[in-house]
């Protein structure tokens, strides 16, 4: 991409850089980055951390004293805000709708230079993340920056980008690729449940779902009779658990046997597939897909610097986050929890939707929204509300299989949030939105007029 040799000239030209990052894991690993690359050439920089691009975000870039401003998955749906000159934008995020394709050439050509996939005419919710997009840049400045295409893997999994086809298509193949070539991840096949590295063998099978293995999700004492019929050990001789990482390679094939005979043709392929090991790291850290909630453990509680201490091997940094991450664990449980016991999920014609109030976090609403559609929730697109500092905060989640028939939450966020006053954007499958606070009603209604548009 010729984008990507401009962005890193950008770079190259820099006195000084504030980069500016999204607070999840794709965001923290394209801060990473970007920072070492900057580090590696001896620039001078600063980091700053944004739950979205917003009034503050967008006053931070055009006061920044910095010669550039390197805003990483982030702000390609806001890019009208930015008002200054040397701006480098990395991102994969669904692009403003009036920025008009070539406009950087014309107006602005010194202002913005924006590397975007949907540019280029690729999917940036499927074939590339922000920190993919940030990483093709670091490479173009020099191509022995091929080693942090690790952490553009741990990005891509952290948005879910391995999730439709059971491992990474497109550019993020080419990225992995060079993560393996550099000894950054090595790829493991077999099932791709939650948490190989970190999660006892029976709850690595107990909590599987998307697609459920018949016999053995949700039921404990099945699993252990399982493993037990198997011949695999639960413990290791020292009395600790093991996870499905500690089993030998025999092991792991008699379980992955089984469990092929439990499943369908169909959820076979859903549930078996690529897995990233990430090899050299403590645990929980030895799996990109587990690396990356560590990284959202930080980032969704205003602790983004620690997961950004992690990817640059900072000391203290792992141990902080694991607290986090513990956090992070009892709050989407108890915000499972209580969306569940309070039955709040109400159907409306073509969506779902719950609002929390003030009792789940504005930063992981939308991942307990995601976990709902998990839950077999498939048909209907999920909307969450959450009381936030400038009004309501919105994330919508769909299933994949809502996309393939037309549905594009961005567009629908964005176009329902523009309605009420509020705004809105994010990727086909999972967008958010600030919308007032007594604006949810007629926001839903807009939002179910646009969705129905997009699913005849
Ligand atoms: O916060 P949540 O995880 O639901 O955000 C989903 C996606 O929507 C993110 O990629 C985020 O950048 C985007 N979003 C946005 N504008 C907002 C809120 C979220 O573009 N006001
Ligand atoms: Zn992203």
């Amino acid at each position: 991409m010729d984008a990507c040799a401009r962005g890193a000239e950008r770079v190259a030209a820099a006195d000084d850089v504030f980069v500016v990052a999204h607070i999840d894991a794709d965001g923290i690993s394209a801060a990473a980055i970007a920072a070492l690359t900057l580090d590696r050439l001896g620039k001078k920089r600063r980091v700053g951390f944004y739950p979205k691009f917003d009034g503050d975000a967008a006053g931070d870039v055009n006061s920044s004293p910095e010669s550039l401003v390197w805003i990483v998955d982030l702000g390609s749906g806001y890019l009208s805000s930015i008002k200054r000159d040397g701006v480098l934008v990395t991102d994969h995020h669904v692009p403003e709708r009036n920025w008009r394709k070539g406009q950087t050439q014309l107006d602005s050509f010194n202002a913005v230079v924006h590397v975007n996939p949907h540019e280029f005419g690729f999917d940036g919710s499927t074939e590339i993340s922000g920190a993919g997009v940030t990483y093709l840049v670091s490479r173009a400045v020099d191509p022995a920056n091929a080693d942090l295409a690790y952490l553009a893997v741990i990005g891509a999994c952290g948005d879910l980008q391995d999730s439709k086809d059971s491992g990474l298509v497109g550019i993020n193949r080419e990225i992995l690729n060079d993560a393996v070539a550099t000894g950054g991840i090595e790829v493991a096949r077999g099932p791709r449940f939650f948490g190989r590295d970190t999660r006892p063998i029976r709850q690595f099978l107990q909590y599987s779902s998307d697609p459920a293995v018949p016999g053995l999700s949700g039921d404990g004492v099945a699993c252990s009779r399982f493993l037990e019929e198997l011949g695999v050990e639960e413990r290791n001789s020292d009395g600790s658990r093991r996870s499905w990482k500690d089993l030998s390679p025999d092991e792991a094939e008699r379980i992955s046997g089984a469990l092929l005979a439990l499943l369908s043709a169909d959820d076979a392929g859903k549930v078996f597939g690529e897995n990233y090991d990430v090899p050299g790291r403590a645990r929980g850290m030895g799996d990109a897909k587990e690396f990356a909630t560590l990284l959202n453990s930080c980032g969704r509680y205003d602790d983004a610097e620690t997961g950004l201490g992690i990817c640059l091997g900072e000391p203290g940094a792992v141990e902080a986050a694991k607290e986090n991450r513990a956090a992070h664990r009892r709050n989407i449980a108890g915000a499972l929890d209580y969306v569940k016991k309070n039955g709040l999920v109400r159907t409306r014609r073509v969506v779902r939707y719950f609002d929390s109030g003030d009792a789940i976090r504005d930063t992981v609403v939308g991942i307990v929204a995601g976990m709902l559609l998990n839950d077999g929730n498939w048909d209907m697109p999920m909307i969450a509300f959450a009381d936030s500092d400038g009004g309501k905060k919105v994330s919508a989640r769909a299933d994949r299989s809502l996309v393939s028939k037309g549905l594009d939450l961005s567009f629908v966020m964005n176009a329902a949030a523009n309605h009420v006053g509020g705004d809105g954007g994010g990727h086909a499958v999972a967008a958010g939105a600030t919308i007032p606070a007594d604006a949810v009603e007629r926001f839903l209604d807009a939002v179910e007029d646009i969705v129905l548009a997009q699913l005849i």
